[in-house]
Parts: structure tokens; sequence; C-alpha cells
């Protein structure tokens, strides 16, 4: 169940997103493994506990003029870090890698993954407001330039240099997913690229390969993990 399908009483469904919030945030505490992104993610929640990040991103898709059902499907959502972290270490991050995150959100997750896996990391967002106290947070705790963060359009951005991609895709529409497809095929093969709850193999069968599907918890229940590798499929059937 995802928030797309999930059709519960919004009472309920209210109660149940609230209860998971607070247990997902207290097993997220087993994730803080370091001062530098205790004192990341304390200044981050402190930012966003008057004006929640949902609200910043139902204000900004407001303000384009998007309406109520294209504002739910574009909406924002965060990905725990225990779900984080299974994505990682299947993708057996190290610090020679670096990883691109399409829609990074409040730059939590580059934060999270350079300093628990030592990877470089980079993340684009569209909403200038999470860009803006991002960028503020990393220079303040991450200043030896692991963690990059670019305010703009993904679907503008030159992928021909990422091999690894991580990109969550719950709150897209159909469109939007399919362009997300497009935006990978530039890709270099070999690239690993990480979706939630969307298959890029169906999509373009001729670029993707699906080579993990895994469960992972999110604040609306389970969703489906998927790890593609980029390439032909003959290619993939090789290795
Ligand atoms: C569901 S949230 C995911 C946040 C974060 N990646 C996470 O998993 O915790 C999706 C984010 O993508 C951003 N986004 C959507 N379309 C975008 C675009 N075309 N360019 C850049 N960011 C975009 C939204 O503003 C939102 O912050």
């Amino acid at each position: 169940m995802n928030w797309k399908n999930a059709g519960e009483n919004r009472f309920f469904g209210w109660f149940r997103a609230l209860g998971t919030e607070i247990v997902l945030s207290l097993v997220g505490l087993r994730y803080c493994f370091s001062c530098r992104f205790l004192c990341f993610e304390l200044q981050r929640r402190l930012i966003y506990l008057f004006c929640s990040p949902w609200a910043i991103s139902r204000r900004f898709l407001d303000q384009q003029g998007q309406s109520s059902d294209v504002q739910d499907a574009q909406g924002y959502g965060e990905t725990p870090l225990i779900t984080l972290n299974a994505v990682a270490r299947r993708l057996r991050l190290s610090e020679k890698d670096a990883l691109l995150e399409l829609g990074s959100g409040t730059g939590r997750n580059c934060a999270w993954l350079s300093d628990r896996y030592g990877c470089r990391t980079c993340g684009i967002e569209q909403i200038p407001q999470y860009v803006y106290f991002a960028e503020k947070m990393v220079k303040r705790h991450f200043s030896d330039g692991q963690v990059s963060l670019i305010c703009g359009d993904m679907f503008a951005l030159d992928m021909s240099d990422w091999h690894f991609v991580y990109v969550d895709c719950t709150a897209m529409s159909e469109p939007c997913i399919g362009q997300v497809a497009f935006l990978c095929a530039g890709l270099p093969n070999g690239a690993k690229l990480v979706t939630v709850n969307a298959s890029m193999s169906e999509w373009m069968p001729e670029r993707f390969q699906i080579e993990t599907v895994f469960p992972g918890l999110f604040i609306w229940g389970w969703s489906e993990i998927r790890i593609h590798r980029v390439g032909p499929p003959d290619e993939s059937a090789e290795t």
C-alpha cells in the first residue's frame, strides 16, 4: 500500500501516519551515528517545527498554479533512515562513490549518506526554501565539500557522469515518472538507479534492467524499492 492507493478513512489515516512517524523517528535514532549528523538533524527538525516540509511543498505547488490533484500527486514525503540504510547497503556505497538524489527535499538523505558511508552526495531540489536551509546546515556541519545541493529542475540535469542515483517516485504522477525514465536513460551503462514505487524497466526495457526489488518501510506503509542496472538486457545477462 502507498499513499496513491491507500483509500482509507482520513481520520484513521492521520493517526496511523502519526503513529508510524513516531515509531520511525525513534527507530531512526539508531542511525544518527555521529554527532555531526545528529546536530544536522536536530537543526533540521527545529527549522521545520513551525512550518512542515509538507506545508512548504503544498504552498510551492500552489504558487505554481498546480491543481489540488497534482498537489496530491506531486507532494512531499521522506525516506526513513532505516529504509535509506537498506538501500545504501544493497548498493555497497563506499567513500569512492558519488550519489545523486533527484528531488532531495530538505537535504537530509544526502547529509546522512555522506556521513554514514563517506560517499560524495549531490541533491537537486526544486523548492528554494528547502535548498536555502539545507545549504546553510551543510555549510555548518559538512564543511568538507562532500555534500552539495542544487536548486533547480531535475529534468534539466546532465546525467552522464553519475553512477548511483536515488529517486523517490511515490509522489510523482505517471507522466512525471515517464520523464524520470527518459532523464535517467542518459546515465552511463553500468550505473545503478534506485527508485521507490516505480519500475523504470516497464518504461524502457531496453535501457533499464531490474537487479533487486525489496520492500521499504515508509510513513504510509511498505513500498517497493527497485535497484535498476542501466544498460541493455544482454549486458546485464553477461554479468
Ligand atoms: C517525495 S519527496 C522526496 C524527498 C527525499 N528524496 C526523500 O526521499 O526523503 C520528492 C521531492 O522531489 C521534489 N521534486 C519534484 N519534482 C522535482 C523536479 N522536477 N526537480 C527537482 N525537484 C523535484 C519535490 O519538491 C520533493 O521535495
